[in-house]
């Protein structure tokens, strides 16, 4: 399924559309999308934004479980270092981001799948560029591997229990064969 998603990724590059989830905090970042948008600024369709309190809100099995499930990327936008409504919390975020990235090299994702940045209620360009150039990255790097490995994870799987049942009839046959041939020497 990997190379099928991979191949077809290769066929038709100029069509592919990565999608992505934006979790934008509620006091800079979503009103920055707000601005984006009253601005009428161009932005690739292909995201979904998700507005929570603040960006710390983002725990990793959020972000893990939107890669899992499908999505190409994950970006988290926040306030401002210094700027939290929080006071902290994108310092918060910040840390976390960093263990996750390393969390995200172990599983071989690429670290363009998953960004932190910054944007403030004033800033709707920044917003859209920063969109912009996120999906440009993941566009270039194709579909997400996550959950074409769960699928390989799933043959691998299918593989090793068919293996399993083949080894138990050749077993099966080699006894029925022995008790024939004792059988015959009666
Ligand atoms: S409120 Fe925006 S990052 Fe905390």
């Amino acid at each position: 399924m990997e190379d099928t998603k991979m191949e077809n990724f290769s066929r038709n590059k100029e069509e592919y559309q990565p999608k992505m989830l934006v979790f934008a905090c509620n006091w800079c970042s979503y009103a920055g999308a707000d601005m984006a948008g009253v601005s009428r600024l161009q932005m690739p369709p292909n995201c979904r934004v998700v507005r929570v309190m603040c960006s710390a809100r983002v725990g990793p099995e959020m972000v893990l479980s939107a890669l899992f499930k499908g999505m190409d990327a994950v970006l988290v936008l926040g306030c401002h270092p210094g700027d939290c409504h929080y006071s902290e919390g994108n310092y918060y975020t910040r840390r976390r981001a960093l263990v996750l990235e390393k969390m995200l090299d172990l599983l071989g994702i690429a670290k363009e799948r998953f960004q932190v940045r910054w944007v403030s209620a004033a800033e709707g360009e920044r917003f859209a560029r920063t969109i912009r150039e996120v999906v440009d990255q993941v566009t270039s790097l194709g579909p997400n591997p996550i959950d074409t490995s769960l699928e390989s994870l799933d043959r691998k799987w299918q593989k090793s229990e068919n293996s399993k049942s083949e080894a138990r009839n050749s077993k099966q046959i080699q006894m029925t064969k022995i008790k024939n041939s004792k059988q015959k020497t009666k």
